[in-house]
């Protein structure tokens, strides 16, 4: 499994915690930065993790800012990126479960390391259940062709 992690300067120290878990969990992480706690715009890590992952460089994304918010807004305006925040385990589990994210968002500020590092391994291990939810997704897809079509 190959990942694409980002952050901006509040999700920078929970980034690294995270790269740390997934490199012994024997996964691989490319970083896209950014690399200190310097002030740092989340859009310049957020489109490039997402289209990445669009482009099936990657199996997944995971973006971390100060809440995760502008991240994940950010993220889901490029197509085919299905990006969730998830700051509980709850949301981790649904979000694979029931809308199949491609990009995991969480936010450096909400999330203690514990936590974060929980999330990122339900959010890695719960798969797409498709049924009923395959049929939502779709629609989303459907959506993103219509309109970039126009
Ligand atoms: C940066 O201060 C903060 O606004 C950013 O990290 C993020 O939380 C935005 O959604």
């Amino acid at each position: 499994m190959k990942i694409a992690i980002g952050s901006d300067h509040a999700g920078f120290k929970l980034k690294e915690t995270v790269k740390e878990f997934l490199k012994t969990s024997g996964i691989e992480v490319i970083d896209f930065g950014t690399h200190s706690e310097e002030s740092a715009d989340y859009p310049d890590f957020a489109f490039p993790v997402a289209e990445a992952v669009a482009k099936k460089e990657f199996d997944f994304g995971i973006l971390i800012c100060g809440t995760g918010i502008g991240m994940s807004i950010t993220a889901n305006k490029v197509a085919g990126i299905r990006a969730a925040l998830c700051n509980d385990l709850f949301t981790a589990n649904c979000s694979k479960e029931h809308n199949d994210a491609n990009v995991l968002c969480m936010g450096g500020r909400i999330v203690g390391e514990g936590l974060a590092k929980a999330i990122v391994q339900t959010w890695l291990e719960r798969k797409f259940q498709g049924g009923r939810h395959e049929r939502r997704v779709k629609k989303i897809e459907e959506y993103e062709t219509k309109a970039h079509s126009n």
